[in-house]
């Protein structure tokens, strides 16, 4: 039989394309496309909570649109910058000088950094920018500097002129109202959420993804009395209909299953799972697995999917997954 490690290294590889990522794919592909035919650099701001594969579908454009080493040139067509923490325009610049190859990302002054990133930017034909984590500019920054980076951002976007996409959590929605040359150029949003495409409601879609991430397990999963229908559910609750918490979740009861030689993966094992891969406190009626759970979102204070709404005060993490 396979070996656990094996079998987790498969699933976690796995790239699966529900609705909403598709679309958000979609989305870009159709910026990238815009630009190479006409010049035109359209925007867009792409919002959804932690978990929600913003950072993999980053990763997936840059694999497809990989980097070319040529004898004069490199050439980098998709350009990944994820703002760090400490979201001060050095920083960013730096971050955006590293990723586009530069030797020295440090050196200069602030200016001449830009200036810097700008040319390079060209020089290694950048055709699409995706600038992920933005709600690190809101976090740390006190209101001058998000006004300052915000125009940084302007500034590089108008210069390179490429299509340009901002990845982050929902309340960088908040951080476009206090820059308004930036908010109009991210007018077009999307938000990466289950549950807002065709005729599937959110627990049909976790279900779906929950399914299919279990075809490829060597042990089958199962509904035992409770059915696929409050299964579905089940599974919506513990996972706040997130990709992350889906395979967290199918990850931790696979291991489960497989150690205990189990026959099926089943209500039971997804309890247990739970416990251990999302929430520790997430026992009894707290427990979407356990029969006396209350069937009601888990984003209470405290709970693991509480809605962050401001940025978290220094000292306290803003990330979960
Ligand atoms: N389309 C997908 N198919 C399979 N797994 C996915 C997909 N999208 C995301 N995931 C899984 O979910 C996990 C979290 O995704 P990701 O890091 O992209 O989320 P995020 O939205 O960037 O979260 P954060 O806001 O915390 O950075 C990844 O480790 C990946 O395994
Ligand atoms: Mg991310």
């Amino acid at each position: 039989m396979e070996s656990v490690h094996s079998v987790l290294e498969r699933f976690n590889d796995d790239l699966l394309q529900f609705p909403a990522y598709v679309a958000a794919f979609n989305d870009i592909d159709g910026l990238l496309r815009l630009h190479r035919e006409t010049g035109i650099a359209q925007h867009l701001l792409i919002l959804g909570e932690s978990g929600t594969g913003k950072t993999t579908l980053c990763l997936d454009f840059v694999t497809r649109h990989p980097r070319v080493v040529l004898a004069e040139r490199d050439v980098v067509p998709v350009l990944h910058v994820p703002i760090p923490p400490v979201a001060t325009i050095a920083a960013v610049t730096e971050a955006m000088l590293t990723r586009l190859g530069d030797p020295c990302p440090t050196a200069g002054t602030v200016s001449s950094k830009t200036a810097r990133a700008i040319k390079l930017a060209r020089a290694v034909s950048v055709e699409l920018l995706l600038i992920d984590e933005a709600q690190h500019i809101q976090d740390r920054g006190k209101l001058p500097t998000q006004y300052l980076v915000g125009d940084w951002l302007k500034t590089v976007m108008d210069e390179i002129a490429v299509p340009t996409v901002l990845l982050g959590l929902p309340r960088v929605a908040k951080l476009l109202q206090v820059n308004e040359q930036v908010r109009r150029r991210f007018s077009r949003r999307r938000y990466l959420q289950m549950g807002q495409h065709g005729e599937t409601s959110i627990e049909g879609e976790c279900l779906q993804l929950f399914l299919s991430l279990g075809e490829n397990f060597p042990i089958p999963l199962s509904c035992g009395s409770l059915g696929w229908k409050e299964m579905a559910q089940r599974v919506y609750y513990a996972s706040d209909g997130r990709v992350a918490y889906i395979k967290k979740l199918l990850s931790g009861a696979i291991r489960i299953a497989m150690e205990q030689q189990l026959s099926h993966v089943g209500a039971d094992t997804l309890e247990a799972a739970f416990t251990q891969e999302v929430w520790w406190e997430g026992i009894d009626q707290l427990n979407p697995f356990n029969e006396r759970f209350q069937f009601r979102r888990l984003n209470r204070a405290s709970e693991p999917f509480e809605q962050v709404l401001v940025a978290p005060t220094a000292g306290r993490g803003g990330r979960r997954a």
